[in-house]
C-alpha cells in the first residue's frame, strides 16, 4: 500500500552513513568506543548520573527490574495500557505483574489511584509508562510510592528529551529505561539505554547486560584485561558500535525533531479543537513531550467504531493509523476475568493514533484533520 500519509517516516541523513562507515573501517563493531560515547551522550542529555546500553527497550526493563531484586514471590504493578514488553519484562522474573488503569481518556498514564488500591504486602515496584512521551502524573506516583516503600521503574521508551518539571523522563524513579526501536524518536534499528542515579543499580545492570561477565572483550582487547570471571548468570543485551554510531547521530538531531513534533502536535490540536465526536487526550496542559506519538480517542457519540473509522481513513483518504495499545491484561497469556480496568478497556476499543513524523507537512496534518471531521460528519448525518 501506498500511503498518501504513512503513520511515521524514518529521519535519516548522510551522517547516519557516513556514522556507520567509520564503525565498519574501523575493525571493530561490537560493543566499544562508540557505545561509550553514546552512553554519555545520554547521560549528559538527561542529566542521569550513569546510562548504559542496551539491545532494546526490553532488555532494559528486564535488566531494571532484576537489579531492584525482583523475582519470584514479588508483585510489580504495571498499565495495562502499553506494549507487551512492559508487563514481559516482570514476568521473566518470576515476580507478578499486577494491572492498574489509566488515569481517563484524557490522561492515557497510570493512575495513582488504582495503583494505591493494588498495593498489597507482596508489592516492591511500580512501573511507570510515559505513553506518547506525556509524563506520568509522578508527583502523586512518587507519594505513593514514599508512602509504601516501593521502587519506581519508568518506562521511558517514549521519551527521550520529554521532561517533568524540568527534569528528564526515566530520571525521577530508581531506573527509567528508553527504547531505541525504529519508530521512536531516536532509532537504532534495535537498541535501548538504561539510566540511574544509583551506582550499585549500574554496576548491577553493566554486569547482567554482558553475561555477568567482570570484564569486556573490549577490555580484554584494549589489554585492560586478560581474564574474567562471572559472578553471576547474564545475559547478552549489549549493544553494538553500528547502532551506537547511528544512536549518537540520532541524539544530536532529538532537539530539532521534537520542536517539529511539537509544531505538528500544536497544529492537530488546533484543528480538531472542540470537535464533540472525540478526545484529544493530554490536551491544553504545559507538557514538555517528547510527542513519540498524536492519539485521538473516540467519544461514546460519534457514532461510528474505531475500527470502521481507521478503515474509512485508510481506504477513502490513504491515511496510515494505528492503536496504541491493545490492554495486556486482555491478551491470551494475561487474561483474568477478576481484572477489570473500565478506563483502559474504553481507550482500548476507542483509541486511534494519527500519522506523526518529523518531516510531515503541515498541508499533510491539514488533511488528515479535514479527512478525520468528514468522517465524523457524515456520521453523524447518519445517525
Ligand atoms: C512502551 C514501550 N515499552 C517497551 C518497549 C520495548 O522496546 P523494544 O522494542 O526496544 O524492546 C516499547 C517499544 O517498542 C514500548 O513502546
Amino acid at each position: 500500500m501506498i500511503w498518501k500519509v504513512p503513520l511515521f517516516d524514518l529521519h535519516f541523513e548522510e551522517e547516519e552513513k557516513q556514522a556507520v562507515m567509520e564503525v565498519l573501517d574501523s575493525g571493530w563493531i561490537s560493543s566499544g568506543v562508540k557505545t561509550l560515547e553514546f552512553e554519555k551522550g545520554f547521560a549528559e542529555m538527561t542529566g542521569a548520573r550513569h546510562a548504559i546500553a542496551v539491545s532494546s527497550g526490553t532488555a532494559a526493563l528486564h535488566l531494571a527490574v532484576l537489579a531492584l531484586g525482583i523475582g519470584p514471590g514479588d508483585e510489580v504493578i504495571v498499565p495495562s495500557l502499553t506494549f507487551a514488553a512492559t508487563v514481559n519484562a516482570v514476568h521473566y522474573t518470576g515476580a507478578k505483574p499486577v494491572f492498574a488503569d489509566i488515569v481517563s481518556r484524557d490522561d492515557l498514564t497510570i493512575s495513582s489511584r488504582d495503583i494505591e488500591r493494588k498495593v498489597t504486602e507482596r508489592t516492591k515496584a511500580i512501573i511507570a509508562m510515559h505513553y506518547g512521551g506525556f509524563a506520568c502524573r509522578m508527583d502523586e506516583i512518587i507519594a505513593v510510592a514514599k508512602a509504601h516503600q516501593l521502587e519506581i521503574i519508568e518506562d521511558a521508551a517514549h521519551a527521550p528529551g520529554a521532561r517533568y518539571q524540568g527534569r528528564h523522563l526515566g530520571t525521577l524513579g530508581t531506573v527509567g529505561a528508553f527504547s531505541f526501536y525504529s519508530n521512536k524518536n531516536i532509532t537504532t534499528a534495535e537498541g535501548g539505554m538504561i539510566v540511574t542515579a544509583s551506582d550499585r543499580i549500574a554496576k548491577e545492570a553493566r554486569l547482567l547486560r554482558s553475561h555477568g561477565m567482570t570484564a569486556s572483550s573490549y577490555d580484554r582487547a584494549l589489554g585492560h584485561a586478560s581474564a574474567y570471571d562471572i559472578r553471576q548468570v547474564g545475559y547478552n543485551y549489549r549493544l553494538d558500535d553500528i547502532r551506537a554510531s547511528i544512536g549518537i547521530v540520532q541524539l544530536g538531531r532529538l532537539a530539532g525533531d521534537i520542536e517539529k513534533r511539537k509544531q505538528l502536535a500544536g497544529l492537530y490540536q488546533k484543528r480538531l479543537a472542540g470537535l464533540a465526536g472525540i478526545t484529544v487526550p493530554f490536551h491544553g496542559e504545559a507538557y514538555e513531550s517528547s510527542n513519540y506519538i498524536f492519539p485521538i480517542v473516540l467519544n461514546e457519540s460519534c457514532g461510528i467504531g474505531r475500527d470502521e473509522f481507521r478503515e474509512k481513513l485508510e481506504k477513502d483518504f490513504g491515511i496510515q493509523t494505528s492503536v496504541h495499545y491493545q490492554a495486556v491484561h486482555r491478551f491470551t497469556h494475561y487474561i483474568d476475568p477478576a481484572v477489570v480496568l473500565p478506563e483502559t478497556e474504553y481507550v482500548e476499543a476507542h483509541e486511534l493514533t494519527l500519522p506523526l513524523y518529523y518531516r510531515m507537512t503541515a498541508e499533510e496534518v491539514g488533511y488528515v484533520c479535514d479527512s478525520v471531521k468528514k468522517i465524523l460528519a457524515d456520521s453523524e448525518e447518519r445517525k
